[in-house]
């Protein structure tokens, strides 16, 4: 019977030593050889026929034989598992040493640069940053401002209009009554956003463009005020050398009324291409605002005053970029976005 049990055991070396034994056939052996009718139950089911004294001693070396058999089938398990692992690492090999791709990283509209770097030099100064619908009551864009019935710019021509009373705005200006209705003074606000109009597109006009309306009202402030901080917005949005030149002009909302010019970042006054030989360059139209305009955001103009003013926010990013043709702004052209 020993005979037998050593015959199996040979059995299994000699199986297990094959070339092509994979985790399927070692399946195979395992019940074979260890299994309920593998090959050595079956010996020790015919244990019965031996002779009482040597039971004891042929069960001790089956025993043995199934721990054998089982570390047998156990490693060439693993060895099965640590081949295909290696060959797993091999064919995923890579150079880590290989020079890599740099993923495309997008950037910042110049517009949205621009309009982020304005609000964050009002913001420096102490103003909050608002918002208001771009979709807007004829009231707040023209009655409340002051805006005369037969005013030019109230004109079908020049506005969106969607219903007599509603229109797409045609500036941030709006934005100042709607805050005064909803603040009380002191008030310091900026507020970027669209504005529409019905003008055609070309180098320096679109139907839609960005504005941002600047407003402070509180007691005793003046003219004064508006220059100091339109200054300093010169100095910190196109360098220490700029200044600033105030141009007298009407408004209905301000009284008095101005054009800011900001001298030109190119020549520095001298003249230039970019500032059209001129040495300034128009960037805003503000003034001191009007007592009706107070009072119809509910502020008392014999408490307060304040100032306002409103800032296209295209021609801040083409004085600041050098960009010679609003269109490009628009146009999404890689090429023009990629270089800023
Ligand atoms: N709303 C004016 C425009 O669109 C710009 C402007 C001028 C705004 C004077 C103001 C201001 O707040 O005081 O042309």
């Amino acid at each position: 019977m020993i005979e037998k049990l050593n015959e199996i055991r040979r059995q299994l070396t000699e199986l297990l030593a094959k070339e092509d034994v994979d985790e399927k056939t070692l399946e195979e052996l395992r019940i074979r050889f260890l299994g309920k009718k593998g090959e050595l139950t079956a010996v020790l089911r015919g244990m019965g026929s031996l002779p009482p004294e040597e039971r004891p001693k042929v069960g001790q070396y089956a025993n043995e034989l199934r721990e054998e058999f089982e570390r047998m089938l156990e490693e060439k398990g693993a060895a099965l598992r640590e081949r295909a692992r290696q060959e797993k690492l091999e064919r995923e090999r890579i150079d880590v040493t290989a020079p890599g791709r740099t993923p495309k990283i997008g950037r910042r509209h110049p517009l949205e640069s621009t309009r982020i770097e304005m609000c964050e030099i009002f913001r420096s100064m102490g103003f909050d940053i608002v918002e208001g619908p771009e979709v807007e009551y004829a009231y707040y864009n023209f009655d409340a401002l002051n805006t005369p019935e037969n005013h030019p710019s109230r004109d079908l021509t020049d506005t969106f209009y969607i219903t007599e009373n509603i229109l797409l705005r045609t500036q941030t200006s709006p934005v100042q009554v709607r805050t005064m209705e909803q603040r009380k003074p002191p008030i310091k606000i900026v507020a970027p956003g669209r504005v529409y109009r019905s003008d055609e597109v070309d180098a320096t006009h679109s139907p839609l463009f960005h504005q941002l309306e600047g407003l402070v009202v509180d007691k005793h402030i003046t003219m004064g005020d508006l220059k100091g901080v339109l200054e300093l917005f010169a100095q910190k949005m196109f360098g220490p050398g700029s200044r600033i030149r105030f141009r007298p002009h009407h408004f209905p909302f301000t009284e008095p009324s101005a054009e800011v010019d900001v001298s030109c970042f190119v020549c520095g006054g001298k003249g230039c291409r970019v500032c059209k030989g001129e040495g300034w360059i128009e960037i805003l139209g503000s003034g001191v605002v009007h007592p009706n305009v107070l009072r119809a955001g509910g502020i008392d103009p014999n408490i307060y005053s304040g100032f306002a003013f409103g800032m296209g926010i295209e021609r801040i990013a083409m004085i600041r970029y050098g960009i010679d043709d609003m269109r490009l702004l628009y146009e999404n052209d890689i090429r023009f976005l990629a270089q800023f």
